[in-house]
């Protein structure tokens, strides 16, 4: 490509030719990155869903660094995905890189972004030559798991950190409608608000574009669509199209249930092996979690059936989830990616579920290195006193087993405490969890 071509849609996306827009500012992930960058010399990874909001929080990040002093021709941002480029290899990084010199000349080791980088061939080669010579602080970000791909990957082992981003968590849903809680007085002053704005995140999930839309429903099946064909059918070349949409609708509407492969087999019609691979590419694309059962044994852990969980709440209900009859377990899934969300933050943290020979069952089990830092119970019916029993009786055996008294029971409205093996186990309305304490329980 000529020069003055590359040069003009550079030109476009970085804020030496004028501020561009970067949307409501996510300030977790860019603390985080903001540290990543400064504290390790790495080269950083942001990888997520498709529409999670990736691209805002490379531009987030490139603002906040103008922000702190670094001059803006010091930070170049190439956005792979304008229609522009043509041909997309690693010769095509080399003369973008050369341009930006000619054109802009940095004065310092420059911060350089690379969106949608795995639409380029061949890209980890020139990262890693940019990282080693020291030429550039890499930020690189990409809608899939596998942006490393498979034989190039080992190439950028030990070399990069990797950033998940999910959709919004409840508290910067709230902070996109417009609502900051810092004080439980703003709890009490917005609460009708607050309650309405909760129903909603169950129901529609939390993607940043559907939470600032009227046309939710719309927008949903447009990204199960994009999913479906562009990441999992094209990029993975499947055939049995029909298979694929029956397992991606099971999932979705059976978030939380144990599955095995072999019980899905019989009632799918589908085999183990198929069903072992696409539940594969669906983690990769990040639209479903496995879930393992917490065992001491590694090999048990292994073997034990999965829990699948969604990476958006609305996506379940757009499939055909019915919603005000599963809403325990939309729950469970709230939980789950709140959970997630901090293991992004902190990845030391490991999330089980965990169940006896007695069926008894725990929703997450929380362990840091060699030691279960809580439980928590997810329990929608407390006031249905069959129910409040199992799962009281389950969270006594399994704080008795795993040694933790770190425990907690997350409900739809109920507050108080439980008297659990001599204990005081705290209980909580999920709403409030997340805005106060996700992060206190682990942490
Ligand atoms: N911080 C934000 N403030 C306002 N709107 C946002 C923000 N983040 C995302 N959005 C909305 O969500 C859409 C998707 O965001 P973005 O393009 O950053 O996602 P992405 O993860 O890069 O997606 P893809 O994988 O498709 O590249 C945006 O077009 C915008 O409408
Ligand atoms: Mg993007």
């Amino acid at each position: 490509m000529d020069k003055r071509e590359i040069f003009n849609i550079l030109d476009r996306w970085n804020e030496w030719s004028g501020p561009k827009d970067i949307g409501l500012m996510r300030n977790t992930y860019i603390d985080r990155l903001e540290g990543l960058i400064n504290g390790t010399g790495h080269i950083i990874t942001i990888t997520g869903p498709r529409r999670a909001g990736k691209s805002y929080i490379m531009r987030q990040l490139a603002r906040r660094l103008s922000d702190k002093g670094v001059k803006k021709e010091n930070i170049l941002f190439v956005n792979f995905d304008d229609p522009r480029f043509l041909s997309l290899d690693s010769k095509l990084l080399s003369q973008i890189y050369d341009v930006y010199r000619e054109f802009i000349s940095p004065t310092d080791m420059p911060y350089i972004f690379l969106d949608e980088i795995q639409e380029v061939e061949e890209w980890e080669k020139w990262v890693r030559m940019m990282h080693e010579l020291k030429k550039a602080r890499i930020i690189v970000s990409g809608s899939n798991a596998h942006l490393l791909s498979r034989e190039l990957g080992t190439l950028l082992t030990g070399r990069h950190i990797d950033l998940t981003v999910f959709p919004l968590s409840f508290r910067e849903y709230l902070l996109f409608q417009g609502i900051e809680i810092t004080s439980g007085i703003d709890l009490e002053r917005n609460r009708p608000e607050i309650m309405g704005h909760f129903r909603r995140y169950m129901e529609h999930g939390s993607f940043p574009e559907v939470s600032l839309s009227d046309k939710k429903m719309e927008i949903l099946l447009g990204y199960f669509n994009d999913i479906l064909t562009k990441d999992l059918i094209n990029r993975f070349r499947i055939r049995k199209t029909q298979e694929l949409k029956a397992l991606v609708k099971y999932y979705l509407s059976n978030v939380g249930n144990l599955t095995t492969f072999s019980s899905l087999e019989r009632h799918l019609g589908i085999t183990a092996d198929t069903i072992d691979k696409f539940t594969g590419y669906l983690e990769d694309v990040y639209l479903i979690f496995q879930l393992k059962r917490f065992s001491f044994k590694v090999r048990e852990q292994e073997k034990s059936p999965r829990k699948i969980y969604a990476i958006d709440t609305g996506l379940c209900n757009s499939v055909g989830f019915r919603f005000s009859e599963n809403i325990g377990r939309l729950a469970e899934n709230i939980v789950f990616l709140a959970l997630k969300r901090r293991q992004a933050i902190d990845p030391r943290i490991e999330l089980y579920y965990w169940k006896d020979p007695q069926h008894r069952e725990v929703d997450f089990v929380i362990k840091d290195g060699l030691e279960v830092k809580a439980l928590i119970q997810v329990c929608w019916n407390i006031h249905n006193e069959r129910t409040r029993k199992r799962e009281l009786r389950s969270l006594q055996k399994a704080m008795k087993e795993l040694k933790c008294e770190n425990t907690l029971i997350i409900t739809e409205a109920a507050e108080g405490e439980e008297k659990l093996n001599g204990y005081n186990v705290k209980m909580v309305p999920l709403w409030k969890w997340l805005l106060f304490e996700d992060g206190m329980t682990v942490g």
